[in-house]
């Protein structure tokens, strides 16, 4: 089975959600939960397969987590995600997690992760998705490390495989 279209950019999966961190959100110290982050940056990254593909999605694994700087209670936090590879049905999206400073609204990265999503067709099967034509030299580069992290994965998988047979 196959999603909509033959080809996308990477603008047009460009996905940014905002939230205001509340007590709920937080640790006894008033900082972010690392969980309560990763849900949301599943969640961007799900919009942005889902555009990029036009079908449902399912996140297959969370590739790299790196957790740069802490966020605290009533900080605003800006999560920016966009695909940066497609494969044949699987897609990898990346996510960069900013606190935006009240007054000046500059930006200070808290955290960049990377996502495996496979898209999924009418029959809850993995379906092909478009091909992802990257328009500048940044978003080539990101192509070649999503190309690069998903080889190695599939790579992986096929030696686990191997080895517990
Ligand atoms: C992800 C899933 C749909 C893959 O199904 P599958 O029958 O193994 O499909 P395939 O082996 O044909 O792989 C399909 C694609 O997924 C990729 N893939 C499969 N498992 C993967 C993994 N663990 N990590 C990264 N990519 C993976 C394959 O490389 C392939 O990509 P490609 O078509 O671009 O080459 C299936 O394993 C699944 O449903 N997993 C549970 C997902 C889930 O519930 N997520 C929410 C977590 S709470």
């Amino acid at each position: 089975m196959k999603c909509v279209s033959a080809s996308q950019t990477v603008s047009h999966s460009r996905t940014e959600q905002v939230h205001i961190v509340m007590p709920g959100d937080c640790n006894q110290y008033f900082r972010l939960f690392g969980g309560q982050l990763v849900q949301w940056i599943d969640t961007v990254a799900a919009v942005a397969a889902r555009r990029h593909s036009g079908c449902a999605v399912t996140t297959a694994s969370i590739d790299k987590l790196d957790f740069i700087a802490s966020a605290s209670l009533n900080d605003l936090v800006v999560l920016q995600g966009r695909v940066i590879f497609a494969g044949r049905t699987s897609m990898v999206a990346a996510v960069d997690t900013f606190v935006e400073d009240k007054q000046c609204q500059k930006r200070r990265l808290v955290n960049r992760a990377t996502l495996t999503l496979v898209a999924l067709g009418a029959d809850n099967r993995p379906a092909e998705v478009p091909r992802l034509v990257p328009e500048t030299p940044e978003e080539t580069a990101d192509l070649e490390k999503g190309k690069a992290l998903y080889e190695a994965r599939k790579a992986a998988r096929k030696e686990a495989t191997r080895t517990s047979t």
